[in-house]
């Protein structure tokens, strides 16, 4: 039996984030209360955005986000297969087709130039948005998404569920943090457990446009407004406009939510120690995701590839390192088989997914962890 037992990712919750939650339950409001608002503010702030909009999970925040951009029954939308399935699923939700557009081989990111010509492919109209996912922490270059979706009158919604905090150098040498809305219409971020800020459920969508940021609040509760009503009926009254959900992040999350955030920086500071540590050991030796210069990563995910990866996958487990696989390809997924996606043109992603295996990353990971770990993979492929 090893004497390690190392998950793949860990939240970090630490006196402050009890202490914060305890007031919270205390307090008037256990939901939609100040603390909504309040981590609403703070994290518009930290990604550099006009507005957030919390909500109770990324796939939530993903489906108010293509409700809000008005997508329709058979609309056409394109995204990557190498992301988790709720990326993708958004799309459905709407009734519209999703079209899968190849990863790069070396920074597993959706390829700009395999979107680029399936758009031009088709007549302008024929698609209308793309949703981009910053895989493993890795920002997507957002810029050239802009232009394309400029010329074609695309909207892009930006996945960012695994990069808070990350951000990549545009033309002019501007350091665009994910989620600031420059070259977005909408960006989305996940607080599930395993991602940087821990709400146990919870989610975050940013923009510059406050004719989205309204829409989606409206959305987020239901299609019901009471602004400026009161007036001329009375205090309890209020309209619901049109057909909403009840996606809301409660009070006790957000005060989560917000001490986490106060530690994001460091975390992410933490997540690139641990991965140039990961890199100086695998250098020529393990092939592990690459990253354009001037960007930063949020590491979410550390991910390397190998010839056998069953076999890594069931050596680590024996010495008790749990490591896991991202993701298995969204097209090969029975649901979306059945639609036929299976005869999908997606070798990129195939053989990435025959290899790929994600390392222990989380901000608490210690020094003889991670050395464990490099120990066991160097070991492994070395045999
Ligand atoms: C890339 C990506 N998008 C969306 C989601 C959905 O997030 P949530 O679990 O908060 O709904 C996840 C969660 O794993 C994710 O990794």
């Amino acid at each position: 039996m090893s004497k390690y037992k190392i998950p793949y990712g860990r939240q970090n919750i630490n006196q402050v984030d009890i202490d914060a939650v305890i007031e919270t339950l205390t307090a008037d409001f256990l939901t939609q209360g100040p603390k909504v608002q309040e981590f609403e503010s703070l994290f518009a702030e930290y990604v550099g955005a006009k507005y957030a909009v919390a909500v109770s999970n990324a796939t939530a925040g993903l489906h108010l986000s293509v409700l809000a951009l008005d997508l329709q029954k058979n609309d056409r939308v394109i995204t990557t297969p190498i992301t988790f399935a709720a990326t993708a699923n958004c799309i459905r939700y709407a009734g519209a087709e999703v079209w899968f557009a190849d990863i790069d081989p070396d920074s597993y990111l959706i390829d700009f130039e395999k979107v680029k010509a399936l758009v031009e492919s088709k007549p302008k109209g024929f698609f209308k948005g793309i949703i981009p996912v910053d895989f493993a922490g890795l920002p997507v270059n957002l810029e050239k998404f802009k232009a394309l979706a400029k010329e074609h009158g695309l909207w892009i919604i930006e996945d960012a569920c695994h990069a808070p905090g990350a951000y990549f150098t545009d033309s002019k040498g501007v350091k665009n943090t994910c989620g600031n809305g420059k070259y977005t219409n909408l960006s989305v971020f996940s607080f599930h457990p395993v991602k940087h800020i821990a709400c146990g459920e919870g989610g975050m969508v940013t923009t510059n446009s406050k004719e989205l940021y309204q829409r989606l609040k409206s959305l987020r509760s239901h299609g019901i407004t009471k602004d400026s009503m009161a007036e001329n009926h009375g205090g309890w009254y209020y309209e619901m406009q049109e057909l909403g959900f009840n996606y809301r992040l409660t009070d006790i999350q957000s005060a989560l939510g917000i001490t986490q955030l106060a530690k994001n920086k460091e975390g992410v500071i933490l997540r690139n120690e641990i991965a140039k540590r990961y890199k100086k050991a695998f250098k020529g030796i393990v092939k592990y995701q690459s990253l354009e210069s001037n960007n930063y990563n949020a590491h979410h995910l550390f991910v390397i590839e190998v010839d056998d990866r069953k076999g890594l996958y069931e050596h680590l487990r024996t010495n008790g390192v749990f490591a896991q696989i991202h993701y298995i390809p969204v097209h090969n997924l029975p649901y979306y088989k059945e639609i036929g996606y299976d005869k999908a043109n997606l070798k990129n992603a195939e053989n990435y997914y025959n290899r790929c295996i994600s390392l222990p990353m989380f901000p608490t990971l210690r020094e003889d962890e991670q050395n464990f770990v490099i120990e066991k993979v160097l070991n492994f492929v070395n045999e």
